[in-house]
């Protein structure tokens, strides 16, 4: 192949109630520009701010019930 590789397009998808999937050849940097080490090609970005592993999401979202619509979120029973 000659001229610019070809490559995959990057996918983000927001997950209901829970992070951004990111896929595809993307390279993260934290607030000051340095690059942040992904090991897989897929990564999961945390939306909910509750993560310890940010940016990435560790599954926090859930023991916070983090909602991503609009509905006010039901009291615990
Ligand atoms: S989105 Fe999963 S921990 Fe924040």
């Amino acid at each position: 192949m000659t001229g610019a590789e070809h490559t995959a397009p990057v996918v983000i998808t927001p997950c209901e109630n829970g992070p951004i999937l990111v896929r595809g050849d993307v390279e993260l940097r934290d607030s000051a520009g340095r690059p942040v080490p992904r090991r897989r090609a897929t990564v999961a970005l945390c939306r909910c701010g509750a993560s310890a592993l940010k940016p990435f999401c560790d599954g926090s979202h859930k023991a916070i019930g983090f909602r991503t619509d609009d509905e006010v979120p039901l009291p615990p029973r």
